[in-house]
């Protein structure tokens, strides 16, 4: 559990638009020390290779350890945090494009870590994405861009029937309101920097997401370049009231934002409620989230390592035992060769034993 300590107590809370519950995200690695009992078998017997990237040994490197973070209807939350921390990461799974190694993304209560349709109304029409790198699609103009999601969202014959029509209108719109109305047929290569993230904003909005994800929206920009996309930004939110949640280091931009939240380590260290943020403005100040879910940390390597040497112990105790009935029976006495399984079964659980309680 993370505990985020807050710079302004919370009046009474309202229901979160997005709940992110005692999430982790492990990358996986290879060839890492996190897997001690491949690295044990390659001492004892020389065997390396598979077992390293045998997933129950190879839990991965952390990258989130157990955030927890509510977002309200129509606010303006900043993260922050130095480089590495996991900001992008935490980004993503709330935009449910990743699943997390472990814990929850509650959309409006539905838990979009379970993939199935929530997940899928939720990526095609309830958020929108704008990253750091624009990610435009190269060989696409500038209006076909913001038409993608459009595309994906409907369907073959609902597109060519009036979808088309319909979403060209709007895309024409949003690219007139980012001021690109002269730049609807250049694409990616042909564009600045700025006009570029102002197409993927354009982009972002097509289906008229409740919520904005957006990852560094300016830091590729330069500084005036920057403060254009954001008045963009903000200009958008008057209009319209979404939910913004946006991953910046940029602290202006963060004491901008209704509430601040600083990342380290993957983790979650300060929630700061902003005393007069800047536009835009929303109704009511949002209440902190109650960060109050107790789930058990996820089990390192060692200690399922641990577990995988008890399971083999057993196994070889099983054996030996199997050995000793099958000798008793059937070749008239035990022969002294049913001492390996069972020294075997005991080195083997005493070892996992051990690391099941290094590492408890
Ligand atoms: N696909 C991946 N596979 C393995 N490790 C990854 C992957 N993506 C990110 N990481 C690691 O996760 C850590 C956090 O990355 P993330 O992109 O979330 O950081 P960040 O806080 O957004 O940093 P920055 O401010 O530099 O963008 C980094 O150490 C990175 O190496
Ligand atoms: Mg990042």
């Amino acid at each position: 559990m993370t505990e985020a300590k807050s710079s302004s107590g919370g009046s009474s809370p309202g229901s979160p638009i997005l709940s992110v519950r005692g999430l982790w995200k492990n990358y996986p690695v290879q060839r890492t020390d996190a897997s001690i009992f491949a690295r044990l078998m390659k001492v004892a017997v020389g065997w390396t290779g598979a077992l390293d990237e045998w997933s129950p040994l190879n839990t991965g490197l952390p990258i989130l350890k157990g955030v927890d973070l509510d977002v309200y209807p129509d606010e303006t939350l900043a993260i922050v945090g130095p480089s590495g921390a996991g900001k992008s990461t935490l980004l993503h799974l709330m935009g449910a494009l990743d699943a997390p190694s472990k814990g929850a993304v509650m959309y409006r209560g539905s838990d979009l870590t379970k993939g199935g349709s929530v997940a899928d109304e939720y990526r095609n029409r309830r958020v929108g994405l704008v990253f750091q790198f624009y990610h435009l699609f190269p060989d696409l103009d500038a209006l076909e861009n913001v038409l993608v999601p459009a595309m994906v969202a409907s369907s073959v014959h609902g597109w060519y029937g009036e979808a088309r029509a319909r979403y060209s209108a709007r895309a024409l719109e949003l690219l007139q309101r980012v001021g690109l109305e002269k730049r609807l047929h250049h694409r990616p290569a042909q564009l600045s920097g700025g006009e570029q993230q102002r197409v993927a904003i354009a982009r972002a909005l097509i289906l008229d997401p409740e919520i904005l994800l957006c990852d560094e929206p300016t830091g590729n920009l330069d500084r005036k370049t920057g403060e254009e996309v954001l008045a963009l930004l903000w200009e958008l939110k008057a209009k319209s009231g979404q939910t913004y949640v946006i991953v910046t280091h940029d602290r202006k931009l963060a004491e901008k934002a209704n509430r601040c939240v600083e990342m380290e380590d993957g983790k979650l260290v300060q929630i700061t409620t902003n005393a007069s943020p800047g536009k835009p403005e929303v109704s009511s100040k949002p209440p902190e989230p109650s960060i109050s879910v107790d789930l058990p940390s996820a089990p390192s390597a060692a200690h399922k390592g641990g577990e995988v040497a008890i399971y083999l112990g057993a196994a070889f105790f099983v054996l030996g035992l199997v050995g000793t009935i099958f000798m008793t029976f059937a070749a008239g006495g035990v022969h002294v060769i049913l001492l390996g399984p069972f020294a075997l079964a005991f080195v083997l659980i005493l070892m996992g034993v051990a690391m099941k309680v290094q590492n408890t």
